[in-house]
């Protein structure tokens, strides 16, 4: 590893919690902001925003800390709203009660639209210039958005209870959770210095990254226990989702996950060959496997 990780995540923490107590005068919707902030979570997209700017950079700079803490906002106001009664309806996430069993639903879902708002007043204070932190806003709403992982979102719920062909699941998977993983990978790169034929190139390694991170998660929601999610466990048979694994079968599902993953490893071996530095990447894809 080229940056060391635990540093790098406190100073993510910290600058997610001051953005939100500067920000916010009710101090209930504050706490409630700062309760799914704190509850945890394994801040994947964080780190592998910084670990794709370390393909390019030897020290982590301020800017990937506010742009990361930018992506680790909205992810987490995405996981207060998937939890809501209306979309999957779930009790436990990150080892606690979700956002809405402690602070009811209307103060979960106005600490969703707080922590997506005020990740896009982080990222427009981050210390980059000009025509980076445009393209990084830009990026980040689309990704994000109404064309990424909202309109994943919409789909997922509205094909609850139906058979979907793979190839839909697909495109549910790559926007619901594949496009904030392609912001993060993406925007480690922009700010790093990549050329557009390497932002290209991590594009694409993103997209596998991110449908492997969704195919681990359905076969995790299968395999494991509540106690070892911190989420309950079997909850998209419950919900009547169609998933990898149910689509098919727990065998193909893995050797699906194994195929994203060695495409991904091949992409990043032609960085590796190039002589940029990949093993931050390389680790942190030590996650992604079961
Ligand atoms: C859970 O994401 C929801 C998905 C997009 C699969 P994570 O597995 O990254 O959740 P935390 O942040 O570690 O809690
Ligand atoms: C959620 O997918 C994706 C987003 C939150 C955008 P899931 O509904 O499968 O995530 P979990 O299993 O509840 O974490
Ligand atoms: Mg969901
Ligand atoms: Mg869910
Ligand atoms: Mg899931």
């Amino acid at each position: 590893m080229k940056f060391k990780q635990q540093p790098f995540l406190d100073a993510v923490e910290r600058a997610m919690d001051t953005a939100i107590i500067e920000q916010t005068n009710d101090e209930r919707l504050a706490e409630s902001m700062r309760y799914s902030i704190h509850a945890g979570g394994k801040r994947i997209r964080p780190l592998l925003l910084a670990a794709s700017y370390s393909l390019y950079q030897e020290t982590i700079d301020s800017s990937v800390v506010q742009v990361a803490a930018a992506i680790e906002l909205i992810h987490t106001y995405s996981l207060i709203h998937d939890d809501l009664p209306a979309m999957d309806n779930d009790d436990l996430r990150r080892g606690k009660p979700t956002n809405h069993k402690v602070f009811g639903e209307a103060l979960a879902i106005l600490a969703g639209d707080g922590l997506l708002t005020l990740a896009f007043q982080v990222l427009s204070q981050a210390p980059l210039d000009n025509e980076r932190k445009v393209t990084c806003l830009k990026l980040l709403a689309q990704t994000a958005g109404t064309l990424g992982m909202v309109a994943g979102q919409a789909a997922d719920i509205q094909a609850e209870g139906k058979q979907l062909p793979l190839e839909e699941l697909q495109w549910i998977h790559a926007r619901k959770t594949g496009e904030l993983i392609r912001f993060a990978v993406l925007a480690g790169g922009i700010i790093g210095g990549a050329s557009q034929e390497e932002q290209a190139r991590l594009d694409l390694f993103a997209r596998k990254l991110g449908l492997a991170f969704q195919i681990r998660d359905d076969l995790l929601d299968v395999l494991s226990t509540t106690e070892e999610l911190g989420k309950t466990a079997h909850r998209d048979n419950d919900l009547q989702k169609s998933t990898y694994p149910q689509l098919l079968g727990i065998d193909e599902a893995k050797i699906e996950l194994a195929n994203q993953l060695r495409e991904a490893h091949n992409i990043l071996q032609l960085f590796a060959e190039n002589g940029y530095q990949t093993q931050a990447l390389a680790a942190i894809m030590d996650k992604f496997t079961l």
